[in-house]
């Protein structure tokens, strides 16, 4: 029998390629459900190769509406929520915070206390056949400096807005599973890069602003590390927690994949000399004024997720990167369909004009 899926903020970066990957794995044989409130992040033209499918439905809603997401557990037969609606970038939440905590900490509520409500059987007892899959981040362990890695017992310590509303979430959800046997898995993963990203985040920022020949900033030295994954391997990971990981637990998801961002940027820019424009050359980055509380290193131990589901990695940086960069150069549209209005006055906000 087909598993129906309700995937939350599924018109964003990880949760279009999520549902892609569900496609191209499961075809006919999964429903989804994609509840999102089309935000600034939230783009429907990533779904527009699956919006006439049979077995998909879009539903424009807010994570935090109880009665919307009541009506969408009656309506459907749900058997798993994946949660990636959320406020997700770390400077936007120094900027404004408030909005951060209102869905990433209320939203998940809310879709914790609907799915409690739908899945309490009459004896009292949780349906344990259903899955609750809250996508979290290994920031919400904090910085790390030049040794060590995340392992799924580190103590959290987030240090941005960001990272402490995606905490709050995740707390909630283990109490949720010790108070009330509710069927909760977290999923923490690194920094994801790969198609539909939105050009605020370090990979597609830098494409974007090396093809018009713009300023590449550069927060403080440069020397700040994550550990980048291809979404892909995310999406994948997630499926396999999905379906074999054990009820309760956290399972952190990255690839040893840890570079500086002048890396990145220059990387990003030898690449694009090549194949795009001669101009594009390292003159290009200007290393402007430090992020607030700036996060000096990620690093994820993925050793658990390897050991009991049998996870790798399958894209390496270098295969990923380009096959990023190429897509970002074959969907121009793409780009210039998301950087207008909102994302222009956040821009400059950020960046100056
Ligand atoms: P994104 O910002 O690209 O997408 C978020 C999506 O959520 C958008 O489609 C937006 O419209 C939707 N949304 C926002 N508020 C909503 C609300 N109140 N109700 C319904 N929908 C709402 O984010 P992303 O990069 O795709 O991240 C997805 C999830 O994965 C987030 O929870 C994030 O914390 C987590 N995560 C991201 C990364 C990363 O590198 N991007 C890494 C680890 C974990
Ligand atoms: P980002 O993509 O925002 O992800 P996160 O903060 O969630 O890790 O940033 C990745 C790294 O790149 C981070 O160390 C901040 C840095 N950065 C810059 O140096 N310049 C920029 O313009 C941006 C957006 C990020």
């Amino acid at each position: 029998m087909s598993k129906t899926i309700l995937v939350t903020g599924g018109a964003g970066f990880i949760g279009s390629n999520f549902i892609h990957y569900l496609y191209e794995k499961y075809d006919n044989n999964v429903n989804i459900i994609n509840m999102d409130s089309l935000t600034y992040a939230g783009n429907l033209e990533n779904l527009k190769d699956i919006a006439n499918k049979e077995n998909y439905t879009f539903i424009n809603g807010d994570i935090c509406d109880k009665d919307l997401v009541s009506k969408v557990l009656i309506e459907y037969p749900i058997d798993t929520v994946i949660n990636f609606a959320a406020e997700s970038h770390v400077d936007r939440s120094i900027l404004d915070p408030d909005i951060f905590a209102k869905t990433n900490i209320l939203g998940t509520l809310n879709l914790l206390n609907c799915c409690k409500k739908k899945w309490t059987n009459n004896d009292g007892s949780i349906d344990q056949s259903k899955r609750f899959l809250q996508v979290s981040t290994d920031e919400v362990y904090g910085s790390l400096g030049s040794d060590g890695f995340f392992t799924e017992v580190t103590p959290l310590n987030p240090r941005s807005p960001y990272s402490s509303s995606k905490t709050s979430a995740d707390l909630f959800c283990i109490s949720y599973y010790e108070t009330y046997d509710m069927p909760i898995i977290i999923t923490r993963c690194s920094n994801n890069y790969g198609p539909y990203q939105f050009p605020e985040k370090l990979i597609p920022l830098m494409i974007h602003n090396a093809m018009l020949l713009k300023n590449l900033p550069i927060y403080g030295d440069g020397l700040n590390i994550r550990d980048w994954l291809h979404v892909k391997d995310h999406c994948r990971a997630i499926d396999m927690v999905e379906n074999d990981g054990k009820l309760g637990e956290v399972y952190n998801i990255g690839g040893h994949n840890e570079r500086t961002n002048v890396f990145i940027v220059k990387r990003i820019i030898k690449s694009l000399a090549e194949k795009y424009d001669t101009q594009i050359n390292e003159d290009l980055i200007s290393y402007v004024e430090d992020r607030k509380g700036h996060d000096r290193r990620y690093g994820i131990n993925p050793k658990k997720i390897d050991e009991e589901l049998g996870w790798k990695p399958s894209i390496m940086f270098e295969e990923g990167i380009e096959m990023t960069i190429d897509w970002y150069l074959n969907n121009q549209e793409w780009v210039a369909g998301v950087t207008s209005g909102a994302y222009k006055d956040y821009y400059s906000t950020m960046y100056g004009k």
